[in-house]
Order: structure tokens, then sequence, then C-alpha cells
């Protein structure tokens, strides 16, 4: 007795034929002295009926939620009044003529039925989940999410391999690729003392690649980074990587934008519009106060430092930046209060606040709105003004962080999926801590050749070749031109203070590579995790990861990270050192 079909095939063209099915009972009812149960696999649940006078309504009897079985019957069509319209297969029913329990199971932590049934799962807490993870990831929710996956990475393929590149496995144990994580460290038991670093993204093998002539590559890549936890962060995630030879910019953007397109299209039947719009860096921070700004709705941040500069209002006088937002409602002080502690978590003095009633401003710093404000700003009747002064990001950054939280707060999010380019990065931003430049993409990327006079004089001035991808207000992706000549990465190492000795021991298989003839190459990474997540309208990556880590890096099934043997460490030379 060989399984014919999936339970979640089965459809009127089936009836009167005879079928055995094997799966999962999802559930089981005794009704009028009959048995029905639900029988469940990947592809969906049928409904199976036991009549009292079968010969395995004893052993039907038995079986229980989350048992394996398989089931022989006949297919009949349900009367048109029984129809279950929220299934596929709810047209048809199979009538058990034989019944065996593969294997009985355990009943789960949580129910895992009602999504298959069409219906709203209930919410578990993550970590019990997590936990059960073998269970969970039975539900529909999951299956689907795997499965879009799946379908994304299928689309990938095809539309990489008819565009010419190639897929090409780059390794895991390697040396470190900085792109701003701590690194994951691998002792070597070979060399006691030396370590593998996990790479942060493929990024050096991809541009040796390009060196070695392959013009056009990709990779779905593993990569590790030892940071802090969030929705949409993992420790290992996995990136879309490709890179090509002899192009600029437009190409790579024209290039990945025509993929996303055929993705959408493949997996969800969605259009998008092409080619996608693009903010330079310093819009979307003015306009959004973020450099990955959600438009799934408007409320922009308006400048008015001008409106306040020299004026009677001390605290916005003489700021280097004054933002508003119009808020399309009447905040109570409770709600503003509760802005106010999201803007100062993001470095803001604090928020100012006016309120538009009975055709005046009033509350908050009313009094000192200069009249010339309302000429320039846009304010209807039942609207609250949220200003921000100080430092400019700090200032946009803060107000931005306000802008998302009331898009939510007051229900301005348009569903569907609105991309977008970020460009023209700049390509160092000054680390207080440190009291030196940095590199604001990888030290790989290319300064803008026109700005290249002003990468000594005035570095905070030069723009990158670098762009992001920006998928409903999460940053999806990011790429650059690189640096393709050796005098060039060399002054950029200078200038992020890596000295010759430092790019020689670190760097030197990529200056050496560099020697050797490189052509102009850029690449982009999509985080492939974030772009699944957004498609499927989840909030947090784990809900497309099959065996996701929590929020605190660890992984609740096998209990990783654990402790090893001193056997095991002694054997790459290693002891742990127990703090009192
Ligand atoms: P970047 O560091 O911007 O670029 O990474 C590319 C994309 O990877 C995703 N991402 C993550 N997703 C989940 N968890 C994480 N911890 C995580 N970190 C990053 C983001 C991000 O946009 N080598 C360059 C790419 C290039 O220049 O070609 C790089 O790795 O979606």
């Amino acid at each position: 007795m060989r399984r014919t079909l999936y339970c979640g095939h089965l459809r009127e063209q089936h009836v009167g034929k005879k079928v055995v099915l094997e799966g999962w009972v999802n559930r089981r009812r005794d009704l009028g002295g009959l048995i029905f149960i639900d029988l469940r696999d990947r592809e969906g649940i049928v409904q199976v009926i036991v009549n009292p006078d079968s010969a395995c309504f004893a052993e039907a009897d038995r079986v229980r939620s989350e048992w394996v079985v398989r089931v022989e019957g006949v297919v009949r069509g349900r009367p048109a009044e029984q129809v279950n319209p929220k299934l596929s297969t709810g047209a048809v029913e199979v009538v058990a003529e034989g019944l065996e329990v593969l294997a009985e199971a355990k009943t789960p932590p949580f129910p895992i039925d009602a999504g298959w049934r069409g219906e709203e799962d209930q919410g578990v807490n993550e970590e019990v989940r997590l936990k059960n993870r073998v269970v969970d990831l039975r539900r529909k929710r999951l299956h689907d999410n795997l499965r879009l996956r799946h379908k994304v990475i299928a689309a990938i393929y095809r539309f990489l391999d008819a565009e010419g590149f190639i897929s090409v496995e780059t390794p895991y144990l390697t040396r470190s690729t900085p792109e701003g994580a701590r690194d994951f460290l691998v002792p070597s038991r070979l060399e006691p003392g030396h370590f593998y670093a996990l790479p942060q993204s493929p990024q050096l093998f991809k541009q040796m690649l390009m060196v070695a002539g392959y013009d056009r590559y990709f990779q779905i890549a593993r990569c590790f980074r030892d940071e802090d936890l969030r929705a949409d962060r993992q420790p290992d995630f996995t990136q879309l990587d490709l890179e090509m030879s002899f192009v600029t910019q437009e190409d790579i953007i024209e290039l990945n934008e025509r993929l996303a397109a055929y993705i959408l299209r493949e997996t969800l039947g969605v259009e998008l519009a092409l080619p996608f719009p693009r903010l330079s860096y310093a819009e979307a921070m003015n306009r959004y106060g973020s450099d990955k700004p959600d438009l799934r709705f408007g409320l922009e941040l308006q400048d008015v430092t001008e409106v306040f500069k020299g004026g009677e209002f001390r605290a916005f006088a003489s700021a280097e930046s004054v933002k508003v937002l119009v808020a399309p409602a009447l905040l109570s002080r409770k709600e503003i209060e509760e802005l106010e502690a999201l803007a100062k978590s993001k470095g803001a003095a604090g928020l100012a606040w006016a309120r538009l009633e009975s055709g005046a401003l009033s509350g908050g710093i009313a009094r000192f709105v200069p009249p010339a404000l309302l000429e320039q700003v846009r304010v209807q009747e039942g609207q609250t003004l949220l200003f921000v002064a100080g430092a400019w990001r700090k200032t946009v950054e803060s107000l931005g962080a306000v802008r998302l939280e009331l898009g939510k707060r007051l229900g301005l999010l348009e569903p569907g999926f609105k991309f977008l380019w970020v460009v023209d990065f700049p390509l160092l931003e000054w680390d207080e801590e440190a009291g030196r430049w940095t590199y604001m993409h990888h030290p790989f990327t290319s300064p803008n050749l026109d700005d290249l006079h002003l990468l000594e004089s005035d570095p905070g001035q030069v723009r990158a070749y670098a762009y992001d991808f920006v998928f409903n207000g999460s940053e999806a992706g990011g790429g650059s031109i690189r640096i393709h000549r050796r005098d060039l990465q060399e002054r950029m190492f200078a200038l992020l203070g890596i000295g010759p000795e430092e790019a020689r021991e670190k760097f030197g298989f990529l200056l050496e590579a560099l020697s050797y003839g490189a052509p102009p190459h850029g690449g982009i990474a999509w985080g492939l995790d974030r772009f699944v997540a957004n498609l499927a309208g989840e909030e947090s990556i784990r809900e497309v990861i099959a065996f996701p880590k929590n929020k605190e890096g660890k992984e609740p099934l096998t209990g990783a990270p654990a402790a090893v043997d001193e056997a095991q460490l002694a054997a790459v030379g290693l002891s742990v050192r127990r703090e009192a």
C-alpha cells in the first residue's frame, strides 16, 4: 500500500476513486457514532470519515491529534450544504476502508491545527515555540513562509542564470571580512592559538572572483555577525550576494530592480512599477529622518530652522536644525509624552508641540511659534505640530522615529510593497569614540570620483558610489562600486587609520590581487531573510527561518551555544577563564 496522492490535492475529479493517504491527524471528532479525522500533510487537510461498521473503526477510535496514520478509502463528494469553502479539498471527503497507525504522538505543547482549517492560530509565547520548533514548524503559517522562501530562491537562480551569473561557493572557515560587526571565531586544532573567522559576508572573495575574470557571480551565502540582536537580525543570516565586472552603479541598480520585479511576479503575482524611486541619503534623512524610509505613508519632516533662527525662543534660535512633523490628529498629552520618550531615546533633547484647535495654535510651545511658520507649514484644525531641534543628524533621526511610530499608531501605512533606492551615501562618518573617520559601508567602497580631490582635505564631504535597497522601511540590501586600484585602496586604508603594516597583515591578499589587473567592479548583497519576511508580511525574520536563534542569540531547540568538555578545549589549545 503506497500513498497515491497528497491529502491536500484531493478534488472533485477524484470522486469514486480509491486512494491511499498518509499524514498527521490534524483533528479527530466523534459525531453521531461516526469518527471524523482531518488528515494533514504539507499540501493541506482532507476530511476522512470512519463508519462504525468499518473494520478499522476500533483503530480509528484510538487515534489522537498528531498521530501519523495511513488511510485507505474511497473519495466521495459532499452534499452542497456540507461543502467547506475555506478548504481546497472542501468539496470532497474520504470514506475509510482501512486505517493503520504509523506512529503515536504525545499531545503537542500547543495547538497547531487551526491554521490548516483556514482559521487563526492561537498566539503562543515565542520561547515556547522555539523550544518546540519541530511542532511549531508544523503550523500552516511556517509551511507557507518556508515555501515562499524556497520559491524566492528558485526564482533568483532562474533569473540570474539567464542573465549569465555563475554561482560560486566561498569559504565559511576564513579570515575576518569586516562589515562593522564582531567576528565569530573558530579555533584551529592543527595550529593551536590560531583562529578562523566565520565570514561577515563573502565581500573579499567575490571581489577576488572579479579579479579572476568570472565577470558575474552570485551566491546564496550564509553570513555570521556577532552583534546585538533585533527582530530583523540574526547572528547567522542569509544574503543573496552578487558582483559584476565592467559595470556602473546604474547597471547594478537596473539589474536588481528587474530581479525584484521578477521575484514578486513569480511568487506572488504582483507587478512592480520600474524604475524604483530614488532618494539621495541627504534627502531621505531630511524628509523622512531615516536612510531606510518607509514610503508606505507620507508624513514628511519639514525644515523650519530659518523660521526660528535668532528669534525669542532660545532653545530653537541657535539650533543647527529645527524640524517639524504635522501629525494628522489632536494628540493627547499622554501620547505626546510617549512620543517624547521615544525621541529622547534617539538622542533628542525633547519633543516640543502645539495643537491647532478652534482656529489657533495652543498648548506646548504655541506662543513661541512665529506666525511665519504657518505660512510655510500647512496645518489644519485638529492637527498637532511636533518639533525637534538640535544637531542635524540627531534631530532628523529622532523625529524620523516619531514619524514611524505615528505611522503605525494612526494606521497610516498603506498595504503593499514599497521599494526605493537610497544613493549618494557619504563615504565616511566621524567616529566620536575613536576620534577618527570610519567607513559607512565597508573599506572597499569606491569614493565618487567627482569628490576624489576632497578625500584628504574634507573627507566628510566625499560621497560614495554606494546604494541601499529599501523595502517597506527595512534595509533589504546594500552595495557599492568597489575600489579596483591598489593605490586608491591604500589611500583609503590610510584615511581609515589602517597603517601599511596592518593593511598588509590583514588585507595583503586583496592588495596583491588588485595589483594583478582588476576590472572595475561592483555589486550588492540582499538580506534574504528580511526580503522574504517583508514578502510574507512578517514582522520578524525569525518567522521565515526554520531554526532561528532567539533574542539572546541562543537556539532553544538544541541548547546552543553549549559548554564543551576539557578534552575538546585542550585539543584546540584553549582553556576557559572563569571570572570569580
Ligand atoms: P551589508 O552589511 O549592508 O553589506 O549587508 C547586506 C544586507 O544583509 C542584511 N543583514 C542582515 N540580515 C539579518 N541579520 C543580520 N545580522 C544582518 N546584517 C545584515 C541587510 C543588509 O542590507 N558585503 C556587503 C554587500 C556589498 O557591498 O555587496 C554587505 O555585506 O539586509
